[in-house]
């Protein structure tokens, strides 16, 4: 199995080059995001990949780091950021447990298509309430491959990981279990809903 770091380095340009495939289902999860910003909002997203939400919601708020376990991913947000003509947002090439959030806590962090890619959801979530203020914000949207699906899934996930085309460290869990894990993690949640498809968009206060 591959490092998790070296996987979405490999992949990061055809990442970021696909188109969005549910465009309609986007636009809802951006526009939700939106109504829990406010204009002075310093925020940290995690796992950003390219940064094409970051870049898009930069109008909204004070300021964004994006961070990224991928230096490929970070550098392909550097360029997006540079030809935009964006600077409130910092790229970083850092996983959420890393020592590299000066800036902490944050009034919201972000975590879109990325708490299922972490081994340890509970330590991630509490990590991740560890940067965030009272009362500031976890703004998520995540794959569900929990339930019935795992069955499925699971076992063709384990035979992709073995040829490096799926990453490692994956978690297996069901909105609702996703809820609870947060609730366990010192965080109360404010809304849950579904955006054209199966992925729980989840916001959450940590209390
Ligand atoms: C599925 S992509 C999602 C990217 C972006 N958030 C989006 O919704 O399009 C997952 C991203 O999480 C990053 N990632 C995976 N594991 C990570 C970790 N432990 N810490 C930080 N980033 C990680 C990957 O490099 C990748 O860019």
């Amino acid at each position: 199995m591959i490092a998790t770091d070296e996987f979405w380095n490999r992949i990061a340009r055809k990442y970021a080059a696909n188109p969005i495939k549910d465009i309609a289902g986007y636009n809802r999860t951006i526009e939700r995001t939106r109504s829990y910003l406010s204009g002075g909002d310093h925020v940290l997203e995690v796992g950003c990949g390219s940064g094409s939400t970051a870049l898009l919601l930069a109008t909204d708020v004070a300021r964004i780091t994006a961070s990224d376990i991928s230096s490929e991913m970070i550098a392909i947000g550097q360029e997006k950021a540079a030809a935009q003509g964006t600077s409130n947002v910092d790229f970083v090439c850092a996983t959420p447990f890393d020592d590299a959030f000066p800036e902490a806590p944050y009034d919201a962090v972000l975590a879109f298509n990325f708490l299922h890619l972490t081994p340890d959801v509970t330590a991630t979530l509490r990590r991740l309430a560890q940067l965030l203020r009272p009362g500031g914000l976890l703004i998520s949207k995540t794959a569900n491959i929990g339930g019935l699906r795992r069955f499925a899934l699971q076992p063709l996930i384990g035979v992709m990981q073995l040829f490096g085309k799926a990453p490692s460290g994956l978690s297996f869990f069901t909105p609702k279990q996703l809820e609870t894990m947060m609730r366990n993690s010192g965080f109360e949640i404010v809304a849950s809903e579904f955006h054209g498809d199966s992925r729980p968009f989840i916001v959450a206060r940590k209390k």
